[in-house]
């Protein structure tokens, strides 16, 4: 059986069929998400923070994301897998190469993920040039907690909200497959999703967005502390794993989630 492919992915945008996004970290997950008819699963380096106990994702290595990644795709056959690039491990374009190839060639990644805007495009435009596909990732940049002072929506005035949208197309045309927003207002997520023409993925983004990603464990309701507001605890409804998934799955595709709450 072969993996889902950017241009199924791609024709689900035009068609708008919703795309249903997980994060995973191991084996047994990415099984339960690929039977649950999870289309994308992210392997987030949120890692750090909900497997590690790390503060943030600033710690986590291109090995560590190896590791995990090789795990989530010898656990599943057709779900579409991103790997997130680490803090720093594309902080030039000869190293975003070198750590990109490491991911697909020894993780088995189809596609890697790398935050920022306008200040990646090159790289971006390096890597796809090259034949490796990449998810863009804007908004609330985790890997950049530090300098924003916390995990604070992003693009809430009107110059920030242009500047991101300039940012999404400027990556777009450097060549990104895919592009996640994260925490941003829905009213500038639906501008974006409508300006680009790559599939839109969005976390605490609203309704609007083409696809929806979740932390695993947040929509389990096992991340301790307070869920956040975008989010929704998915087996508090069902009662099992695997109902909280496919629960999941069928509220992206029905786009009931987010609700009017679940979003900014
Ligand atoms: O690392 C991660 O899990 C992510 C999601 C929050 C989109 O980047």
């Amino acid at each position: 059986m072969s993996r889902l492919s950017l241009t199924a992915l791609r024709k689900m945008k035009a068609a708008q069929e919703k795309i249903a996004v997980l994060t995973a970290y191991d084996a047994s997950f990415s099984h339960a998400l690929e039977q649950a008819g999870v289309e994308v699963i992210l392997v987030g380096d949120s890692l750090g923070m909900v497997i590690q106990g790390q503060e943030s994702t600033v710690p986590v290595t291109v090995d560590d994301m190896i590791y995990h990644t090789a795990n989530v795709v010898r656990g599943c056959d057709t779900p579409f897998i991103i790997a997130d690039m680490p803090f720093m491990s594309y902080a030039n374009a000869d190293k975003a190469i070198a750590n990109a190839a490491r991911l697909m060639a020894e993780g088995g990644a189809q596609m890697v993920k790398l935050e920022g805007g306008e200040v990646i495009a090159d790289t971006v435009e390096q890597l796809t040039s090259r034949g490796i596909p990449v998810c863009a990732h804007l908004g609330l940049l985790p890997q950049s907690v530090h300098r924003l002072g916390g995990y604070i929506v992003q693009g809430r005035e009107q110059q920030a909200a242009e500047e991101l949208l300039a940012d999404a197309i400027r990556l777009e045309q450097a060549g990104a497959d895919m592009l996640v927003l994260e925490c941003v207002p829905a009213t500038l997520a639906q501008r974006i999703t409508e300006a680009l023409s790559i599939p839109v993925i969005g976390i605490g983004a609203g309704k609007d967005c083409d696809g929806q990603v979740l932390v695993i464990y947040d929509m389990l309701g096992l991340t301790p502390g307070r869920r956040p507001r975008f989010s929704h605890d998915f087996l508090a409804d069902t009662g099992s794993i695997q109902a909280a998934l496919s629960s999941y799955v069928q509220a992206v595709k029905s786009a009931e989630f987010p609700n009017a709450e679940q979003q900014f």
